[in-house]
């Protein structure tokens, strides 16, 4: 999830880009860089790191211009450099673009361009584009710019300048968000309002596929075929601390609502419609090697741990591949036994945190390979494997993970295709299946989002939002769903919340339910769901109150549960990604109904970077 910027007037764009650059910092600031057209020229400055880096470049450089674009990135591909940072240019370095999203057919334009004769410069799937456009331009950039497009399959918002038009900024949006900002003879783009709120309150939303040509004094927009678009002027009144959460009251509450594209962004490039096959691109390991391999290992921490207990359930269940799961910290300290043919899997949204990243170093001194399933391009753990699933997920900016959860469990799945189809524990028409039912989850996710006055009427509940204690309930794949609903309650609400296996309710947790005790029981349609009733009807019995997460249409969960909260019907298999949504919303809502600190719990880090 990057940040771009853009602007066209009389006014210097340089500090009028900066400025948005540090208001969309919160997007991802792994490295920047600015271009402007000035004099028939374009000059441009790159920085890796924070935006402070590229103050201190930019004041050196005294880059001045009335017309540029900026960028502020996250990466998804192309390790964080100055050569990967935007903005990306043609051959004659006299077209710049900057970009948010995931170009899904990069590989497959960049094998064209190169037969064409292009010379590529960074590894970023970006850079395709400004070749793209110089391959159509012919003097129009609106034209050439509709016209690459055309060839691009993908999300982007990008901002497009060139040396030779120097009274035209392009701009064109499809998934990522883009917004244009009208001033008194000058506009702006934006990846979001607090780009460019300082300078102007009107802004134009671009919509899926519509591309622009914006001047000082006014703007056309078309879709890619040239067919005119009227977009009507909207006036901000949001404040600048909600303009970065786009309205909404936590970052938290944002990201949970940015799970359905973030798991079109996970899947992006990975598999497409009717594929029957999955691409993991850069998991760089030998197919031979997981072939031979005879036992996975799977380690991380927290919420990441949980969706290593998914990955297991998954793995063993379609890929028959033995896997042990093991939080890091305790991995790191028992002199694990790693035999050959071994790979780890560490789990990690930051890959900074320091016991996953010590279990990385034990497990290679071992002689295991090591692939790990990351957000975060580039970091720590990211080097030190030998293979990388990045998870495409944008920043996580709130402390509890949300949707770098489910963005871990959709690699999980993607693995467990790859790897099932590969060592041919899996037909092809099986993945077709089950990649159709991952390219259902967002539609899916959507519902859920749009269905939860359930989830906020329990939040608001005095028997859930002033529980002292509670118990969340699952089974088979839905026991780390109970781990992880238990884990979001009490690190953002601070009510004490435990996840259990139901199986293991008889074993001593049944002793705690009393008529105080809100019990959060995942009863989806699954081949376990009369042992869940079962358990449910033993809580009843001691007068326990039970919320049940259920499938949309069962009616009989009701005559057993205080509350029931629904998902739609998938395939049961890939449920905790659907399940992890109302509990996410449950937290974040008891949480806020008790004051608590969403963003930024108490005692909390977002990365663990210390033991
Ligand atoms: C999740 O809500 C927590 N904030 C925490 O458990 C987190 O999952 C854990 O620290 C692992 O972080 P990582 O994924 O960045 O390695």
């Amino acid at each position: 999830m990057c940040g771009i910027v853009g602007y066209i007037g009389d006014k210097n764009a340089v500090e009028i880009i900066m400025t948005g650059l540090h208001r969309l910092e919160y997007r991802g600031y792994d490295s920047a860089g600015v271009a402007v057209v000035k004099d028939g020229r374009i000059e441009c400055v790159k920085s890796l790191g924070k935006l402070v880096v590229m103050d201190a470049k930019l004041e050196e450089a005294k880059l001045a211009g009335p017309l540029g674009i900026g960028h502020t990135r996250w990466a998804t591909h192309g390790v964080p450099s100055e050569v990967n940072s935007h903005p990306h240019f043609d051959g004659a370095k006299e077209i710049a673009v900057v970009h948010n999203g995931i170009i899904e057919n990069y590989q497959e334009l960049r094998e064209q361009l190169k037969a064409e004769g292009v010379d590529f410069r960074s590894q970023t799937d970006t850079e395709t584009i400004a070749h793209l456009v110089r391959k159509y331009y012919d003097g129009d950039l609106f034209a050439a710019v509709k016209r690459a497009l055309q060839d691009v399959e993908g999300a982007y918002a990008i901002g497009v300048i060139c040396k030779d038009n120097p009274d035209v900024m392009v701009a064109a949006r499809h998934g990522s968000p883009l917004i244009v900002g009208l001033g008194e003879n000058e506009a702006f783009i934006g990846s979001d309002v607090p780009a460019i709120m300082k300078y102007t309150r009107d802004v134009l939303y671009i919509d899926n596929g519509q591309v622009c040509e914006i001047r000082r004094d006014g703007h056309k927009i078309e879709d890619l075929e040239g067919n005119p678009v009227e977009l009507e002027v909207k006036t901000v009144d949001w404040d600048d601390a909600a303009a970065e959460k786009e309205g909404y009251p936590h970052f938290m509450l944002k990201e949970i609502h940015q799970q359905p594209n973030v798991i079109k962004n996970t899947l992006a490039g990975r598999v497409h419609e009717g594929s029957d096959e999955v691409q993991l691109a850069d998991m760089a390991l030998d197919p031979q090697e997981l072939k031979d391999c005879q036992k996975i290992v799977i380690v991380s921490c927290g919420t990441a741990w949980h969706a290593g207990l998914v990955g297991k359930y998954l793995i063993e269940r379609f890929a028959k591949v033995p896997v042990e799961v093991d939080v890091a910290s305790e991995f790191r300290y028992r002199d694990p036994i790693i035999y050959p043919n071994t790979i780890v899997i560490p789990v990690s949204q930051s890959g900074e945190t320091a016991d996953t990243l010590e279990a990385i170093r034990i497990a290679k001194s071992k002689g295991a390979k090591v692939v790990s399933i990351v957000n975060a391009v580039g970091s720590s753990i990211a080097r030190e494997s030998d293979g990388v699933i990045y998870q495409q997920a944008g920043h996580e900016i709130g402390v509890a993970s949300t949707k770098a959860y489910t963005s871990q469990i959709c690699c999980f799945s993607l693995l467990t295709i790859y790897l099932a189809e590969l060592r041919g524990e899996m037909s092809k028409d099986k993945a077709r299946e089950m990649i159709a039912h991952l390219r259902g989850l967002p539609e899916k996710i959507e519902w859920i989002l749009d269905n939860h006055d359930a989830v906020k009427n329990c939040a608001a509940d005095p028997k859930y939002r002033d529980a002292q204690s509670a118990l969340f309930l699952g089974r088979n794949v839905n026991f780390p769903s109970a781990l992880e609903g238990a884990l979001k309650l009490k690190e953002i609400s601070y009510i004490h919340a435990e996840g259990y296996g139901a199986g293991e309710m008889k074993h001593g947790p049944i002793a705690l339910v009393t008529n105080e005790l809100p019990v959060v029981c995942v009863a989806v349609q699954s081949d376990t769901y009369d042992k869940m009733v079962s358990n449910i009807q033993e809580i009843c019995a001691r007068d326990g109150i039970v919320l049940s997460v259920a499938t949309q249409g069962d009616e009989d969960i009701k005559q057993h549960s205080a509350d029931v909260i629904y998902i739609p019907e998938c395939f049961e298999p890939f449920s905790p990604i659907l399940v992890a949504v109302p509990l996410q919303l449950l937290a974040y809502y008891i949480a806020a109904n008790r004051g608590c600190d969403v963003d930024q719990p108490r005692n909390l880090a977002k990365s663990v970077t210390v033991e």
